[in-house]
């Protein structure tokens, strides 16, 4: 294998065949291609782009590079959801036993958080005993038994992608559709589920900014899973401001979980309902569970309002070591206390939310990551009150900080006042879901 040909080649906006993309990325795994040449040809694709079939061979061979789960061991249909990451997103943790309470199998690989947004794994660390490591064998047994389970994606699922992503990150290669593409699909791929919708999200708090380029990135998303005989969805959602009310980790998980108890569709947070049975209900749809749309949100709702997804949520999470208390309004999470509020400094709008600067304060207070080895505080975390468009008057709290540590609320409060604009005129509210391709 030449590598510094398939750079040139790539350099002159030739394209590559399967067979020297796979040879490329093979070489990067074993060592033999050392990380300057890979970040020479990952600039050459930021500049010249990738042909369909060169997306879906980076990503088989990126898929290649570690090891695959066999679902087909489950005896029902699977599926999975992926978000692109924002703030205060906690679906997974209520989508998973919801999803699996309608008849699908859910196996999860989940990541941790960087930067301004939120991992499902530090979530879920945040309850007591939760194992997010088991081996595939009790990983499937539990998605066979209970419905769902969600593990981090450890090291051996698409390791090329790991050590791509580092460079990527390095090198200002990062926001490449092609590149993006490869990266969360070999993971999905890996975990092996029939149906995949994502949930793509565009805004200050997303890595995509607009919808434009998030469409670029929807099609290239369905061209590859569909490539290797996956069913595809893809879901654009608001990131402009958090979703939800809470944004931490105990804090999100607690939401979540409350969410499912009986009449928590009516009084968990609006956004948080919506998008969770929306999602879920592509899910079932295009699972081919229920023919239409309609018919899979009345059994996601059924699921939720019944008590079967909570039911799911409980069993699923005692599976996994995790110790809850559902008898308790906290179900015995550790949750900081509240130390200081936001308030708005004169009457008028909520009209825009840096969304970016909101999972930052969380870094204020500890519980989101700078470097990647970064330990978090678990327990602290922010309410946020009001929405995009609501009016609010002087004095109105806009955000509580929950933490034990005084300097650091005052931090991350000073970084709220300054991300939240209350305009004088009223503002529109910020509609949810921005649209959907299939
Ligand atoms: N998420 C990923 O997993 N990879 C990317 O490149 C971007 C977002």
């Amino acid at each position: 294998m030449n590598a510094l040909d398939i750079i040139e080649t790539k350099k002159r906006g030739r394209e590559l065949d399967d067979a020297r993309i796979g040879e490329l990325i093979a070489g990067f795994t074993s060592g033999a291609v050392p990380d300057y040449q890979m970040a020479a040809f990952l600039m050459a694709v930021w500049f010249r782009g990738m042909t369909p079939a060169e997306t879906a061979a980076l990503t088989g061979a990126m898929l290649r590079s570690g090891e695959q789960l066999d679902t087909a061991v489950l005896s029902g249909p699977s599926a999975d959801k992926h978000s692109t990451g924002g703030v205060g997103d906690k679906v997974s943790l209520l989508l998973a036993p919801l999803a699996a309470a309608c008849g699908l199998k859910v196996p999860m690989l989940s990541g941790r958080g960087l930067g301004h947004t939120g991992g499902t794994l530090d979530k879920l660390e945040a309850i007591p005993g939760y194992d997010i490591r088991l081996d595939n064998t009790r990983f499937l047994g539990i998605v066979e038994r209970v419905g769902c389970a969600i593990i981090g994606q450890g090291p051996t699922i698409a390791p090329a992608d790991g050590r791509i992503y580092a460079l990527r990150d390095v090198t200002g290669t990062v926001d490449c559709v092609p590149l993006i593409t490869a990266s969360i699909m070999s993971k999905k791929l890996a975990a092996g589920p029939e149906t995949i919708v994502i949930d793509l999200k565009t805004g200050s708090g997303a890595f995509m900014r607009d919808l434009e380029q998030a469409r670029e990135l929807a099609t290239a998303l369905i061209a590859v899973g569909r490539s290797y005989g996956r069913r595809m969805a893809v879901v654009f959602s608001d990131m402009d401001q958090p979703l939800g009310r809470a944004i931490g980790h105990a804090n999100e998980t607690l939401e979540a979980f409350a969410a499912l108890r009986p009449g928590g569709r009516a009084s968990a947070p609006a956004d948080l309902v919506r998008l969770t049975e929306e999602l879920t209900a592509d899910m079932v749809r295009v699972a081919g569970l229920e023919p239409t749309a309609e018919a899979a949100l009345a059994r996601v709702r059924a699921a939720w309002d019944g008590g079967r997804a909570l039911a799911v949520l409980l069993e699923w999470v005692a599976a996994q070591g995790g110790r809850i208390e559902p008898g308790r309004d906290d179900f015995g999470l550790d949750c900081a206390p509240a130390a200081m509020d936001l308030t708005a400094p004169h009457d008028g709008w909520l009209s825009t939310v840096d969304c970016r600067q909101v999972g930052l304060a969380l870094a204020d207070l500890g519980a989101a990551r700078r470097r990647v080895e970064d330990k978090l505080d678990l327990s602290a975390g922010l309410d946020y009150l009001v929405r995009v468009g609501d009016a609010v008057t002087r004095g109105q709290p806009l955000v509580r900080v929950f933490c034990h540590d005084r300097t650091r609320a005052e931090e991350a409060v000073s970084r709220l006042g300054a991300a939240m604009t209350i305009a004088r005129e009223p503002a529109a509210p910020r509609p949810l879901i921005l649209g959907r391709m299939e």
